[in-house]
């Protein structure tokens, strides 16, 4: 590429990640080579099973695995043109990016609000903007305003996860890894909280980086996915090809050319079966 051609590159790429392995204790090789990038403005969804190596991912991005041992030990990153390997998270907050982690992690013992205010830690921009954020964040999650003084202890899992959404958009992040945000929700409720995110990235310009077991609303939301297994990209592409494709389908939307349907699905007509019996 000529000199022009690698700017512009980076201009329109916010997240490169090329060829990462990571080892867990020294010795458990998760990722085994893993390549993605994510376009300036874009959704990318990151799909894979059980195990697959998803989070391991997006903590290596936003250098959250040495708390658990782990260690990306090939590979580079750049993020918003800059090498990020052995920036701290708290650094990568600072210049806008940052992980909402899988499962929630909202402080229980904290009001909604006082969760919301957290996320503002890293700012050093004044109390009237980050009052101001505050407000965004409501108009965009009615709910939470509603809810601002409870306890998020107490809140139901869709709050919970709208509040650890809330707490990152507090950082005026340029972009955002997503962990799982439908994880053990009702459908109707993932539905909004993708509408929100989809909101968020047009009107916000906020690129998002989705990790998702749900390939089906993940598909239908991101512009482009990457299909992980054990560790190892296995697939990529327009998320419009990715949902036609035949063995998406069979493996990971559940259904197949022919009628076949995915063992999950197999399970679940089973155990309706029997309860209708
Ligand atoms: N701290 C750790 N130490 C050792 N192995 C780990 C650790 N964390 C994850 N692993 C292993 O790394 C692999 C990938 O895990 P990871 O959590 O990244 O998968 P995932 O795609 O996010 O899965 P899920 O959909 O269940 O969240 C798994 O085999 C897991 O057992
Ligand atoms: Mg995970």
């Amino acid at each position: 590429m000529t000199d022009a051609a690698l700017a512009k590159n980076e201009a329109e790429t916010i997240l490169s990640v090329s060829n990462i392995e990571v080892i867990y204790n020294h010795v458990i090789l998760v990722l085994k080579g893993v390549s993605l990038s994510v376009p300036r403005g874009g959704i990318v969804a990151l799909l894979g099973a059980n195990g697959a190596g998803k989070t391991t991912t997006l903590k290596a991005i936003s250098n959250l695995l040495r708390a658990e041992r782990g260690e990306v030990t090939k590979g580079s990153i750049e993020f918003d043109g800059e090498r990020i390997e052995s920036s701290s998270p708290s650094d990568l907050v600072r210049r806008g990016c940052i992980q909402v982690m899988e499962g929630r992690h909202c402080f229980g013992h904290l009001t909604i609000e006082e969760n919301l205010m957290t996320g503002a830690f890293t700012r050093r921009d004044g109390a009237a903007n980050v009052r101001r954020d505050l407000e965004m964040v409501y108009d965009y999650f009615p709910r939470l305003k509603e809810r601002r003084g409870s306890m998020a202890g107490y809140t139901s899992g869709g709050e919970q996860q709208m509040t650890a959404i809330g707490r990152a958009l507090m950082s005026r992040p340029k972009m955002v890894l997503l962990d799982e945000p439908s994880m053990g929700l009702a459908p109707q409720l993932v539905e909004e909280i993708f509408e929100i995110v989809k909101k968020l990235n047009e009107e916000q310009g906020v690129s998002l980086l989705l990790a998702e077991q749900n390939t089906n609303i993940a598909l239908r939301y991101a512009k482009y996915g990457y299909i992980l297994e054990s560790g190892r990209v296995v697939m990529d592409g327009e998320a419009k090809s990715l949902r036609e494709n035949e063995d998406v389908k069979e493996f990971y939307l559940g259904i197949g050319g022919e009628g076949r349907r995915s063992f999950k699905n197999v399970k679940h007509y089973k155990r309706r079966k029997r309860w209708l019996a």
